[in-house]
């Protein structure tokens, strides 16, 4: 592969997410973007089938975001939120709050979505804590689930898939339960928060989709039921939409598919139309009145430098209004369509173990990879930016990509996938 100056000059001083450095092979370069497309720098194109997970909702380079995002930058990049305040960050909390409808009412900023997870957690402790309830200091979470790289959110995640076993001893031991799909794993859930009920602060749960997990979906009616679990036992739900938000499941948010809202909500990713890094924690007046007081500890003792970034505010509130003008959902709901159709031919696949939509999201799940890297080589050979994890390939595309790329797209990964077990 061809390798300009610049990376053979800086690849000896980078280190790279999730990878072994000795063996990986080497990133693409990647000099422009548009659209559905990646230019390398050997002037090849890809169709990029994950919208560099899951961010680019609109499609890379949206002139509305651009131009929103330059007028920003004149006017003013970034300040402290702690004392002072903007215009772009108060809009977009107004609207986030709007769109999410009552019961999801106030936001607070951070910078990723791990921390946006953090914060949450945090607001759940001390929502018990401030009002006098001590020993409420874990959390249920499931199986499958992922929330984020640092050691709160490390602790929460599957502790097979996650980082348990390599950081045994140096994170909280939460209840970490299957997901109440059957009567069964229900009535096992309820006799364990019989039990454990009274320690815990929350349940947290990434709604339809547990995504860097294992790309597994649940319906509607698992939430529904961890609503009725949560209300019984008086914990706080908190939906963790980091992936599923703005459109990617068919709706503009995956809890409405199950008509029940949480406690506290986490966004991210396409928050910003995948432009520029943001997070958003929202809570219901419930909880924010928990820290309503004269005494100052009751504060929620959280402020990362950059919450509230100008520029990531103005870039969020332009996908809104991306949102609101151009047809996004209809189009979530012509990508489902179309990923259902391309992907069909894996089915037949014998080491293929499941093809699964939902939304703009289509996954193959696969009995096995020998080879992840060769297999990834193989999809960019055939024209397509895929990156298998675990056992699944899975397509999470921009969902304002074109009809013609789409089918490329699918047809690129059926192909692959259909001449050898990867
Ligand atoms: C559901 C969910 N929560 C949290 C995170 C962590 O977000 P970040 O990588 O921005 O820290 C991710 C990232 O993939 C996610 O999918």
């Amino acid at each position: 592969m061809h390798m300009p100056d610049w990376m053979a000059q800086g690849q000896p001083h980078i280190w790279l997410p999730y990878a072994q450095m000795k063996t990986a092979t080497p990133p693409l370069p990647v000099v422009r973007s548009h659209g559905s497309r990646l230019e390398l720098a050997d002037g090849r194109s890809l169709i990029d089938g994950v919208a560099s997970w899951w961010t680019a909702c609109h499609g890379y380079n949206h002139p509305h975001i651009a131009q929103a995002v330059r007028a920003q930058l004149d006017a003013m990049p970034h300040v402290m939120f702690g004392g002072l305040t903007h215009e772009p960050a108060l809009t977009l909390a107004r609207r986030l709050a709007a769109l999410l409808g009552p019961g999801l009412d106030r936001v607070f900023y951070t910078d990723s979505g791990s921390v946006a997870v953090e914060v949450a957690m945090k607001m759940a402790l001390q929502f018990w804590l401030n009002q006098g309830e001590r020993g409420r200091d874990r959390f249920l979470s499931f199986r499958g689930g992922y929330h984020g790289d640092t050691f709160g959110t490390m602790a929460v995640c599957d502790p097979e898939e996650g980082m348990h076993s390599l950081f045994r001893g140096m994170l909280i031991e939460h209840d970490i339960a299957s997901l109440p799909r059957s009567e069964a794993e229900l009535a096992a859930l309820e006799a364990h928060l019989e039990i454990h009920g009274q320690r815990l602060a929350g349940i947290l749960v990434e709604p339809l989709v547990q995504g860097a997990g294992g790309m597994l979906l649940h319906d509607p009616e698992v939430l529904r039921r961890l609503r009725r679990l949560a209300d019984r036992h008086g914990l706080l739900l908190i939906f963790d939409e980091i992936f599923t938000g703005f459109g990617r499941t068919g709706t503009m948010f995956a809890f409405e598919q199950a008509g029940i809202r949480p406690d506290i909500l986490t966004l991210s990713k396409a928050l910003t139309g995948g432009t520029l890094p943001l997070a958003a924690t929202v809570a219901s007046n419930r909880v924010f009145d928990a820290f309503w007081s004269d005494d100052p500890s009751h504060a929620l003792m959280h402020g990362p430098t950059f919450m509230g970034n100008a520029l990531a505010c103005a870039a969020a509130n332009a996908s809104l209004d991306l949102f609101e003008t151009e047809p996004r959902l209809a189009q979530a709901r012509a990508v489902s369509a179309a990923l259902e159709a391309g992907l069909a031919p894996c089915r037949g696949l014998d080491w293929v173990r499941d093809v699964r939509v939902l939304g703009a999201i289509g996954i193959v799940e696969l009995d096995g990879i020998a080879d992840r890297e060769a297999l990834k080589r193989r999809l960019i050979e055939a024209g397509v930016w895929v990156r298998p994890f675990g056992n699944v390939v899975y397509m999470t595309p921009a969902l304002t990509i074109g009809e013609d790329d789409l089918a490329s797209l699918t047809r690129a990964v059926a192909d692959v996938l259909g001449r050898q077990r990867p």
